[in-house]
């Protein structure tokens, strides 16, 4: 830490902006430095399916990091919402709070298969249960649960694709339980297996790539697809990382090039759940119409610091308008930036996020880091969704930003691994306060994707 921590200092002359943007470079480099520890744990990971004793095999490496953010700023008004128009008549799902639910989550530890060992905080040894019983309660209007069935039943012949980050995979784990959820119930009611008449069923992984960042599940019975697709950046990048996370060069990003692996298989999607953002904040020469055009925090190359503002924007513009203008036809859902809970401290110093319950509605607002990502994102989902209704694209905005930031209870922490504190309680353990337990908070998502699928019209 010592050489980042002596960075940090030249950081402000180097900075030509105000200081708020000081804050946010120190937190950039350092973030920078996080994720590429982080890659070689959590985004680079092997088949939980495949690969079982996962969590034991990371507990032997004794550095493993975790992104930071910004302090937390005032930006993120209580009661914002963002559908101006037609207040009165449509609801604003994502503007609610967090109310005590009973039921518990659609499944557990041991009914879903699909749990990566870094997330199953349950397996790992998480001794509090409280954070499972919380359901999103949208202010003006009621949230149905999940509903598996009818779900499948409208998804015959059809496919979906989450395309993303670490945080899109985490988020296709919890849709994959969900959807395997009513397994136990089809066991008990196995009259209905007899009469052959499958109701829900299991996910069979039929495709990862070779270091198992992306992935395909096929529902026989159904005929449905879902891939999950691994691009950090969404548009074309040079990442030059081994397989420890060890980076040996600054990333080259292509702010005018997508990124092909998710564009070449786009033509065989119906439905379509985007998202990015916190890879941007990393240090990165940026280059536009095959020339260097600047970078972001890359001190000593004489090169004009862009921002990763500018870089996010350029690359949401070029995304979206793909999207929208495309001969495929699909149902997009665009994801909003994911909060993170490191308190006291960062990801390097002792943060951690022990917190065992919700935030209430203006106890805690969002970081400025994630209210320039979403500001932008909102922007410009608002003029894609214009082109995209003129070419009968249907984008949605699935703005989870602010009803997760309420739950920091919700982060996996030092039960990422199995069993941290079984050998010795005061063992010094990397905590996770970004990717979410499952189940836990990101079930929710589902639940809002269920109902922007089915009832649409109702919101925006
Ligand atoms: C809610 O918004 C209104 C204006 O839209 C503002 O006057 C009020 O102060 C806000 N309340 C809170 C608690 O932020
Ligand atoms: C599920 O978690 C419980 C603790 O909540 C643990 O006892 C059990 O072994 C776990 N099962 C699996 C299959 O991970
Ligand atoms: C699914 O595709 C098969 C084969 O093309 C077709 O026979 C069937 O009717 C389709 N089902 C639905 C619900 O579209
Ligand atoms: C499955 O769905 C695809 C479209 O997603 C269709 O082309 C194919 O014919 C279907 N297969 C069967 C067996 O229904
Ligand atoms: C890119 O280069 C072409 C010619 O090579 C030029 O016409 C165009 O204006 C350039 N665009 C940008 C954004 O610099
Ligand atoms: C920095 O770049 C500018 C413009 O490309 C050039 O004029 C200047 O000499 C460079 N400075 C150094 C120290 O290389
Ligand atoms: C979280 O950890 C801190 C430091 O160990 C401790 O002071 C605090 O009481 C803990 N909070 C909860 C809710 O466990």
């Amino acid at each position: 830490m010592v050489k980042e921590m002596r960075w940090d200092k030249k950081l402000s002359s180097f900075n030509k902006h105000n200081h708020i943007f000081v804050k946010f470079a120190v937190s950039f480099l350092l973030l920078g430095l996080a994720f590429r520890l982080f890659t070689s744990d959590s985004i680079r990971i092997s088949s939980p399916v495949e690969t079982p004793p996962l969590a034991e095999q990371k507990t032997e490496s004794p550095v493993v990091s975790f992104p930071i953010q910004a302090p937390i700023s005032s930006v993120f008004p209580a009661n914002e919402s963002h559908t101006s128009e037609d207040v009165a008549v449509k609801c604003d799902i994502f503007t609610g709070d967090w109310i005590s639910d009973k039921s518990g989550p659609a499944y557990t530890n041991e009914s879903c298969q699909v749990i990566e060992g870094h997330q199953n905080c349950m397996r790992n040894g998480r001794p509090d249960s409280g954070y499972l019983y919380w359901r999103w309660n949208p202010r003006d209007c009621e949230l149905p649960r999940f509903n598996s069935e009818r779900f499948l039943d409208l998804m015959r012949n059809k496919s979906w694709a989450f395309i993303g980050d670490s945080i899109s995979r985490n988020h296709v784990q919890s849709f994959l339980c969900i959807l395997s959820q009513n397994l136990v119930i089809q066991m008990i009611t196995d009259q209905k297996l007899h009469e052959n008449v499958p109701q829900v069923e299991q996910a069979v992984e039929v495709y990862h790539d070779e270091e198992y960042r992306s992935k395909r599940w096929h529902f026989p019975a159904h005929n449905f697809t879902v891939s999950v697709i691994w691009t950090p950046f969404l548009i074309k990048a040079a990442i030059f990382e081994d397989m420890n996370g060890v980076s040996s060069s600054e990333i080259q990003l292509y702010l005018d090039k997508l990124e092909e692996t998710w564009t070449d298989q786009y033509r065989n999607f119906d439905y379509v759940v985007i998202g990015g953002g916190k890879w941007f904040l990393k240090t990165a020469i940026y280059h536009e119409n095959n020339t260097i055009t600047g970078c972001h925090y890359c001190p000593g190359k004489n090169l004009t610091e862009l921002g990763f503002d500018y870089a996010y924007r350029k690359a949401l513009q070029l995304v979206l308008s793909f999207l929208t203008r495309n001969d495929q036809k699909a149902f997009v859902f665009l994801r909003t930036t994911t909060p993170d809970h490191f308190e006291n401290g960062e990801w390097f110093s002792g943060g951690y996020c022990n917190r065992t319950v919700p935030y209430k509605g203006g106890e805690i607002d969002i970081g400025d880091v994630d209210s320039i990502m979403r500001s932008i994102e909102l922007e410009e989902f608002e003029k894609a969704a214009t082109v995209g209704s003129e070419n009968g694209v249907i984008l949605k905005l699935l703005d989870t930003t602010r009803l997760s930031v309420l739950r920091p209870d919700g982060h996996p922490g030092p039960y990422r691994q199995f069993q941290p504190f079984v050998k010795d309680k005061n063992a010094e353990v990397q905590n996770d306060c970004l990717h979410w337990c499952l189940p836990g908070p990101i079930d929710s998502w589902n639940d809002l994707v269920m109902e922007l699928l089915v009832n649409g019209e109702k919101y925006r």
